[in-house]
This record gives structure tokens, C-alpha cells and sequence, in this order.
């Protein structure tokens, strides 16, 4: 019997690359997810990919009895990858009570309900903690800034929550992974990022722009102290931050960690400037987009990218794909969601 790992938010963007390379891994997948932000045809989708259907069971991890009986019924689960949470930055300032409490709740209630059995923890954390780091590429001492939306505070609270619980509590290990900017598809096109309504982020934008759903991308400023002016982040290929997860998963089972409670990075190490992105997706497709410069977007970091030095070295995990990897999975899915549509 292969070892059941239970992935909360497991029909999301990252969830649903991270079931597929726990079950490539020789994991059982078991999917929690309350289908509020994706769609139940992702299950379809990824039984495709792996031939093999997920336990899927789907419920709001803020109702605590609906936890309660899936932990009394899978006894079984070793390990938990917990991305459910709610993530759009500008709606988390809107909304700061939602955030707060869809995000601690669904905390809350998973690691109450499992705190009497031997558990490997991973949480979806972000370089968001950072804000703009006094120095780069930003390593996991640099000290967390104040939090710029409410969003970002439920990611820095839910660190606090977990180191002090892996402290409290044997049965916790726990491993925080902080991503940087999370792009691209499956190399089948099955899977990918399914915005609802206008995307909010990058590269969603342009694939949908290149299709002809949208007009045109603004380039949220040109006028910063990059290169080019525009922003710098650390794209990073999705399925290699899904490998990252289950190297998180084995690290703990191996009990290669000193610590109860450990922190990632999970980036590649380098800066991507938007025009950069937007000429490395132009290259690697063949497709024109029509972009504009405007103005600044209120909220936004100038440049931020990760050093990957820890993960190498202490996860064995290196980000293996490029940019253009990125732009030419994230464009074969946009054709493939545009020709087959949820
Ligand atoms: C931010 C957070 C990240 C969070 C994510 C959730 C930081 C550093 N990162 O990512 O932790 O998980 O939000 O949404 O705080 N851009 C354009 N035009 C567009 C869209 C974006 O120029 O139409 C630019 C942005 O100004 C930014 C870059 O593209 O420089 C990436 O933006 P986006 O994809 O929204 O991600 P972040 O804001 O970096």
C-alpha cells in the first residue's frame, strides 16, 4: 500500500500539478477541495494524465465536523499538503474578514482534527512575507516586512500558527514552502491555471490576450530601477514547484530535517522582468501580443527573486525548467481550455 497523502485545494492550479507528480512519486493522492475557486472536471482531467481516478471529497474545511469525519474515516493519511486558501491580493483588501477566515479556519480545524497522529505537514507559503527584501536574490533569514494586504498577513499568521504547533505538538512535522511566482502548465495541456473572470495575474493575462479574449496587457510601469523599468519576480515552472512538494514529503519521512518546523524557498534563483516575459512568450510561441506601458499597480514590489541555495542543498530540489518552458506550456493550455472549455 503506497502512502495516502491528503492534498487540501487538490482541483486548484498548483494542487492539481502536485497530485499528479505525489502519484508519479508512488503516493496515493486523497483530494479535499470545496470547488470554490475550480472546477470538479480538473479530477477528469488529471485521470487522464496518471490513469488513475483520486479519492475526491468535496467540502469547506471551515466546517470542523465536515473535517472530523474525513480524519475519523482516513485514519490512514501520513502527510498533508494544505493549499486551500483564498489568494487574490486586491479582493483580500475588499474582504480582509473573508481572508481571515477562510484561510485560519480551514488551519485551524485540519491540524486540531489530526494532532494526535504522526503527520508531515506542508504549507503553501509565498515570498509575499519578504515584501521588497533590503537585499536579493532573498534568502529564508531576510526578516518578514509588514504585511501589504491582508492576504499576505494570512500567509506570515499562518507561519507563527505552524512553528508554534510543530513546537507544541510531536506528531507535527512541518514544512513551509515559499513560493515566488508560480506560471506554465503540464507538459500535456490538461491542466493549468484556470482564472475566473479577468485574471489578476501575469501570465494568464497574456495567453488570454494572445487568443483574442482580451484586447491588449498593460505593463503595470516601466519606470522602476530594473533593467527595463518594469518589475522583476521569479517565475517558477509549475510542476517544478510540485516536485518540490513531495521532495518536501520525503524529507520529513526520511527524518533528514533537524528541525520540526522548516522554511523553503521555492524559485529559481533568478529575475524575470515583465517585458522580459512578455518577449520570452512572443519568442517561444511564434504569437505577437499587443501590449501597452501604464501606469504603476498600487501594491506592487519593484523586484523580488529567491535564493534557491537551501532547497538545493537541504531539500535536494532544483527548479529544472526556463521561462520559455513556462510560456510554451501556459500557451498550449490556453488553446487547449479555449478549444475544450469547462
Ligand atoms: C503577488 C504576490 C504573490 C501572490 C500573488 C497572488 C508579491 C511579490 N507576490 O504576485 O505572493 O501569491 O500576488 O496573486 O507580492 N503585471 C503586469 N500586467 C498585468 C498583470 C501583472 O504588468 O496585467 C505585472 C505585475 O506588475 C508584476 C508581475 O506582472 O510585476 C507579476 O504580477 P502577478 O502575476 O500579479 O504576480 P505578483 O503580483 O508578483
Amino acid at each position: 500500500m503506497s502512502t495516502k497523502i491528503l492534498v487540501t485545494g487538490g482541483t486548484g492550479f498548483i494542487g492539481s500539478h502536485t497530485v499528479v507528480e505525489l502519484y508519479n512519486a508512488g503516493y496515493t493522492p486523497v483530494i479535499i477541495d470545496d470547488l470554490s475557486n475550480s472546477s470538479v472536471k480538473i479530477i477528469d482531467q488529471i485521470e487522464k494524465i496518471i490513469n488513475y481516478r483520486p479519492e475526491f471529497h468535496e467540502f469547506d474545511l471551515c466546517d470542523q465536523n465536515k473535517v472530523n469525519d474525513f480524519v475519523a474515516a482516513h485514519s490512514d493519511i501520513k502527510g498533508i499538503i494544505h493549499f486551500a486558501a483564498f489568494k487574490a491580493v486586491g479582493e483580500s483588501v475588499q474582504k480582509p474578514l473573508a481572508y481571515y477566515k477562510n484561510n485560519f479556519f480551514s488551519l485551524i480545524n485540519l491540524l486540531t482534527a489530526y494532532k494526535d497522529k504522526p503527520i508531515n505537514f506542508v504549507f503553501s507559503s509565498s515570498c509575499t512575507v519578504y515584501g521588497q527584501p533590503d537585499v536579493l536574490p532573498v534568502t529564508e533569514e531576510a526578516p518578514i516586512k509588514k504585511a501589504e494586504s491582508p492576504y499576505g498577513n494570512t500567509k506570515q499568521i499562518a507561519e507563527e500558527i505552524l512553528l508554534e504547533t510543530a513546537n507544541a505538538n510531536d506528531n507535527y512535522k512541518i514544512t513551509a514552502l515559499r513560493y515566488f511566482n508560480p506560471v506554465g502548465a503540464h507538459s500535456s495541456a490538461l491542466i493549468g491555471e484556470l482564472p475566473i473572470g479577468i485574471p489578476q495575474n501575469l501570465i494568464p493575462f497574456i495567453t488570454q490576450t494572445a487568443i483574442g479574449k482580451r484586447e491588449k496587457i498593460t505593463v503595470f510601469g516601466d519606470d522602476y530601477d530594473t533593467a527595463d523599468g518594469s518589475c522583476v519576480r521569479d517565475y517558477i515552472h509549475v510542476v517544478d514547484l510540485a516536485k518540490a512538494h513531495v521532495a518536501a514529503i520525503k524529507r520529513m519521512e526520511n527524518s533528514k530535517s533537524k528541525d520540526k518546523y522548516e522554511v523553503f524557498n521555492i524559485g529559481t534563483g533568478k529575475g524575470t522582468t515583465v517585458l522580459e516575459v512578455i518577449h520570452a512568450f512572443e519568442k517561444s510561441t511564434g504569437e505577437k501580443l499587443n501590449y501597452v506601458i501604464g501606469p504603476r499597480r498600487i501594491g506592487d514590489v519593484e523586484k523580488v527573486f529567491g535564493d534557491a541555495t537551501k532547497s538545493t542543498q537541504e531539500l535536494g530540489w532544483t527548479a529544472e525548467l526556463n521561462i520559455e518552458d513556462m510560456m510554451k506550456s501556459a500557451w498550449e493550455w490556453e488553446k487547449y481550455i479555449n478549444n475544450n472549455p469547462f
